[in-house]
């Protein structure tokens, strides 16, 4: 059983020259009992240093970490029963593999046995057993990842802390270490603390997503949840790829209906139901569309829509990927892009009708940047 609980967890490094930076800013955070949580969000938001206090690498400046309902603050780092493997591995040059694994049980005086049977154990689990009498320096970057992992195992820790570990790795040896980490987890059925600055790797791996932006947590919830139900721009624009597209505009009425009229542009569509029933407060004022691109459709390739729901743009870049399209759409000012099919074979400089499903769409509150429907 492992269960983290951050409360109103500050962080402020101090500066000499009195700009000092609140790195965490007062966060409140639960991680589950075998919870895969990730802390994803742009450089620089604070996402380390969340892991560094948890570990007890970083002293907190205000706030409480527990760990199974005990406030661990003043507990140190060896006795916190957690493991982190760090991005860059950190492992001892001068060691063999095996060496490196059984460090960590050495200074804390474990029986030889019972650390052969231990570093035999997770150098199996990692498929890493013909490599433990090498020295760090005849290993592949995706080799010494796996014994930065097996350090952590044979440790068996309450908790295990991830900060980016695969950002050393290239594109087709993360992807395959990611499936190997969220194997791990199945494997190992512990409580694990991941952090990227990956949106991909949030997505794929985690059972629950935290963002982060500006020392500040933006949303917590399951990545589907957070995909289709941003709370706010900042996660709607970070989460996806291509970001959700951004349009501002203001809602108007017109004969009793609510439209979406975007700023110095053709693109005017009437609200669904769903998008009215939150804008009453907001008519004849700024406003911000969002609409992820694959939510914008060529109507060549439909057989029903509804016309109230569709606009005339011109293609300034049709990007043929294959099975679809990128389109990026004029509208103004502004541009949008979309993922379509390509049956149609959409092509730059044409000017194309498409569908939004304004059924996926949300509004935000261009003052506060929050969605609407929060
Ligand atoms: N030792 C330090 N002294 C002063 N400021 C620091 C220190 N460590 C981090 N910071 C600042 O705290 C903020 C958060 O840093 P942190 O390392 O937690 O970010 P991060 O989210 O892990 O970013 P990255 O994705 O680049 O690793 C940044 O503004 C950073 O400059
Ligand atoms: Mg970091």
């Amino acid at each position: 059983m492992a269960t983290v609980d951050l409360s109103k967890l500050l962080k402020i490094y101090p500066n000499r020259k009195g700009d000092d930076v609140t790195a965490v800013n007062q966060i409140d955070l639960t991680i589950k009992d075998r919870e895969f949580m990730v802390l994803v969000g742009p450089s620089g938001c604070g996402k380390s240093t969340t892991l560094r206090m948890i570990a007890g690498l970083e002293e907190v400046t205000d706030g409480e970490i527990k760990i199974d309902g005990h406030v661990i603050n003043n507990v140190q780092p060896k006795d916190r029963n957690i493991a982190m493997v760090f991005q860059n591995y950190a492992l001892y040059p001068h060691m063999s593999v095996f060496e490196n694994m059984a460090f960590g049980l050495k200074l804390r005086k474990f029986k030889k046995d019972e650390i052969a049977c231990r570093v035999q154990d997770a150098a199996e689990i990692l498929g890493i057993e013909d490599l433990l009498q090498r020295k760090p320096f005849a290993l592949s970057g995706g080799q010494r990842q796996r014994v930065a992992v097996g350090r952590a195992i044979v440790r068996k820790p309450k908790v295990f802390l991830f900060d980016e570990p695969l950002s050393n790795l290239d594109a087709k040896m993360r992807v395959s270490t990611r499936a190997e980490i969220s194997k791990l987890h199945t494997r190992l059925a512990s409580t694990m603390i991941y952090v990227t600055h990956d949106q991909v790797e949030a997505m794929t791996m985690g059972d629950r997503i935290c963002v982060m932006n500006g020392g500040d947590i933006m949303q917590v919830d399951e990545p589907l949840t957070i995909y289709n139900n941003p709370a706010n721009m900042f996660v709607a624009s970070f989460i996806g790829s291509p970001p959700m597209n951004l349009v501002n505009g203001a809602i108007q009425s017109q004969d009793n209906t609510l439209y979406f009229q975007a700023d110095n542009s053709p693109l005017r569509v009437k609200l669904s139901n769903q998008l009215v029933d939150v804008s009453t407060n907001h008519i004849d004022k700024p406003i911000v569309l969002g609409i992820r691109s694959e939510d914008i459709h060529d109507v060549r390739a439909l057989s029903d829509y509804e016309t109230e729901h569709t606009a005339e743009l011109t293609i300034d870049v049709a990007e043929p990927m294959g099975n679809e399209t990128f389109i990026y759409l004029s509208t103004g000012q502004q541009s949008l892009i979309g993922r379509v099919r390509s049956d149609a074979r959409p092509a730059t400089g044409e000017q194309i009708k498409v569908w939004l499903d304004l059924n996926k769409a949300h509004l935000f509150d261009p003052a506060t940047e929050k969605n609407l429907a929060n």
